[in-house]
């Protein structure tokens, strides 16, 4: 029988952090066994906010190694580069003539993003208006390039073009798969067929995964500067957590628990037995927890699921040959789905030879 497809990547844009591990690597992991799957390094998105080319291309080398170290098994994956896909590229040019710029302009991340390379804060800049304003009249050296604001084309074409039925993804990027569905949709009732799937995020039937950072509030990420990193040392992670936002502690049974603790004890949920979580929690509501022991527990329990990882990692990146296989191997499963699908799309849209 054939199996579902899953796709899933990550823009190589540094080190993945416990956000990128619980939000979708471990995922990936426990779904090779069971699906068609195919992950990649999302080269071309890197580029939307990325302009350094030596950076790039380490980064496309680290996250490959952090996916084989996290166990994503080539044997049972393909594993490959966005960019090694050119028919990506092509659909991408083909399904932006359905997409309409105000529904990108729109997206909570362009918004987010863009702000960002305008270098705007949060608060500067509330509504809509204000930051269509901004963009249209940033002046040349601030510009917020169209491959931003076209991103979320790029990805639905990722998973389109894989005909792919399940994406694993972390919380932030239900919003683009939302899209996705509607672009799928739009396309399919346009020509009157039926070529895309309409794709599902995946998380075992649990609620989608959001990993807080350790300073007080908000996600775990790379532009958070609030990372626990997979290639971080024992000593840096025990650091990291030492160092984590806490609050005066409860000085009334059964308190409601603050944002700072939450988020410790969220973290302490994906990391540690659920009896070592039950123990701080009984601790918290009688006042007796010590917040001192809860972070060493919490730092061992973190380097525990890391370290091993971390070791595989630096052996990995030193066996370029093995690397190079791995995506060789990906790229022809990845290319094979991939040009069905364009040449289908093309046919249906009417450029088709004589
Ligand atoms: P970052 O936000 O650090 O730049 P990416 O945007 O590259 O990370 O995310 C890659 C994957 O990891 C996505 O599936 C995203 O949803 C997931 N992810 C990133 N940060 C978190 C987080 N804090 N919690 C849950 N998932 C996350
Ligand atoms: N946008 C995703 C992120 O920032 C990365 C990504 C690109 C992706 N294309 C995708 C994820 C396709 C899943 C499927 O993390």
């Amino acid at each position: 029988m054939n199996k579902e497809i899953v796709l899933s990547g990550i823009r190589p844009t540094g080190n993945l952090h416990l956000g990128n591990y619980f939000g979708a690597l471990s995922k990936f992991v426990r779904l090779q066994d069971d699906y068609d799957c195919r992950f990649f390094i999302a080269d071309l998105h890197a580029l939307t906010t990325n302009t350094d080319p030596d950076a790039l291309h380490a980064n496309v080398k680290g996250i490959l190694a952090e996916y084989l170290a996290a166990g994503i098994d080539p044997e049972k994956a393909a594993i490959f580069v966005q960019s090694d896909v050119p028919e990506i590229s092509e659909l991408y040019l083909l399904l932006n003539m359905h997409v309409g710029i105000g529904e990108l302009m729109r997206t909570a991340s362009f918004k987010d993003k863009a702000r960002k390379c305008l270098g705007i804060g949060k608060d500067a800049c509330e509504t809509e208006e204000e930051i269509e304003h901004q963009i249209i009249g940033a002046d040349n050296n601030k510009r917020v390039c169209a491959g931003l604001l076209t991103y979320p084309t790029l990805m639905a074409v990722d998973i389109l073009i894989q005909k792919a039925k399940y994406v694993p993804v972390g919380k932030d990027q239900l919003q683009h798969l939302e899209l996705t569905r509607r672009f799928a949709r739009r396309f399919n009732s346009f020509y009157g067929v039926e070529e895309f799937i309409e794709p599902e995020d995946f998380n075992f039937g649990g609620k989608p995964v959001k990993v807080p950072g350790l300073d007080g509030s908000g996600k775990m990420g790379k532009s958070e500067g609030n990372c626990i990193y997979l290639i971080d040392d024992p000593k840096v992670i025990r650091k990291k957590v030492m160092r984590a936002v806490t609050d005066q502690g409860p000085t009334e049974p059964n308190s409601p628990i603050s944002e700072p603790i939450a988020n410790l004890l969220g973290l302490m949920e994906l990391t540690s037995s659920p009896e070592t979580v039950q123990q701080f929690r009984d601790a918290y509501a009688d006042c007796s927890i010590r917040y001192g022991d809860l972070k060493k527990q919490l730092a061992e329990d973190i380097v525990a699921l890391t370290d091993p990882i971390r070791q595989r990692i630096n052996d990995i990146l030193a066996n370029d040959e093995y690397l190079r296989k791995v995506l060789a191997r990906g790229a022809e499963v990845a290319r094979e789905q991939a040009s069905k699908t364009l040449a289908e799309v093309r046919q249906i849209m009417g450029i088709r030879h004589f």
